[in-house]
């Protein structure tokens, strides 16, 4: 019962999430609404199925008192570290970098137990950037980024471009899976921490000095243009903006298609990927044109 009452504060915070996210619409498989009557009708049969028991005059009265789940508190995190690149050549540059993450001590300290850091990976002479969110459940095992569904639904994007996933880069706002308190489901970034870890992305970002920024999703925003609630995704995708005079194009995160694989939301990425193509100068078949259509 109390791992059923985790899952279902999880959930619930998960739905918050992504109502922040400018949401308004989430998929229920068949699977999941027969666990959730099951649970209900079980705990309703529990409930009728308690007689009143005989009134013993002596017997003390038992309160029970349900408590909520205890939520871990959300981690303090101090201010992000200031440090410049060291001379070098980009691959001197990164190894550096990418050891300093590893061994950032407020970043393992948030490395929740038996999972990695995940610093970025790609092709430090990539003319485009990828930024997600932070890495996933299977990410953080193997300390790699979008290994997992989202990767490999993001692999697919790159082959549909005509990209191998080594001839781009690919990094995170952040280096660690936030916990989200339960042992288990997702949290959004805090501010706290998407500034802390804001300039490992910059500083990877300045090293590979890719011709194009691609940000994925709402919390790839905020982690590079700075946490703002009220900014809706779906008001700045699609447009060429700008970030630190490398030009940022803003659309949404592949988790968003597997939970949302309409052919509109296809056809809306597809129409920002153009775009970015079209920017960077890279050759588009009419074949490609026409996807989603
Ligand atoms: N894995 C990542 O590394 N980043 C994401 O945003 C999602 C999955």
């Amino acid at each position: 019962m109390r791992n059923v009452k985790s899952a279902l504060l999880a959930l619930h915070e998960e739905l918050g999430r992504l109502k922040l996210l400018g949401e308004d619409t989430v998929f229920v498989s068949d699977e999941t609404l027969r666990s959730f009557k099951m649970y209900f009708q079980s705990s309703k049969s529990l409930q009728a199925s308690k007689v009143p028991s005989p009134k013993v005059a002596s017997s003390p009265v038992k309160k029970v008192v349900v408590k909520p789940v205890p939520q871990s508190p959300l981690p303090s995190i101090p201010k992000p570290e200031i440090f410049e690149l060291p001379p070098g050549n980009k691959e001197e540059q990164w190894k550096w970098l990418r050891n300093r993450v590893l061994n950032c001590s407020v970043c393992k300290e948030n490395v929740m137990p038996g999972k990695q850091l995940v610093f970025g990976l790609g092709s430090l002479n990539a003319d485009l950037f990828f930024v997600g969110e932070a890495p996933s459940e299977e990410d953080a095992l193997v300390g790699q980024p979008f290994v997992g569904d989202a990767g490999d639904l993001l692999t697919k994007i790159l082959q549909a471009m005509g990209l191998e996933r080594e001839q781009v880069y690919i990094g995170n706002v952040l280096n660690w899976k936030p916990d989200a308190g339960a042992g288990f489901g997702n949290r959004a970034p805090t501010k706290e921490e998407l500034e802390f870890c804001g300039p490992y992305l910059k500083a990877q970002i300045d090293i590979v000095q890719p011709k194009l920024v691609v940000a994925l999703g709402a919390t790839a925003v905020n982690g590079i243009l700075g946490m703002d609630k009220k900014r809706k995704l779906k008001d700045i995708r699609g447009q060429i903006l700008e970030y630190n005079g490398y030009p940022l194009m803003i659309t949404y995160h592949p988790a968003y298609v597997l939970r949302n694989g309409t052919k509109k939301t296809k056809r809306t990425i597809w129409e920002d990927l153009l775009v970015v193509m079209e920017k960077v100068q890279m050759p588009i078949s009419d074949k490609q044109k026409r996807f989603f259509t």
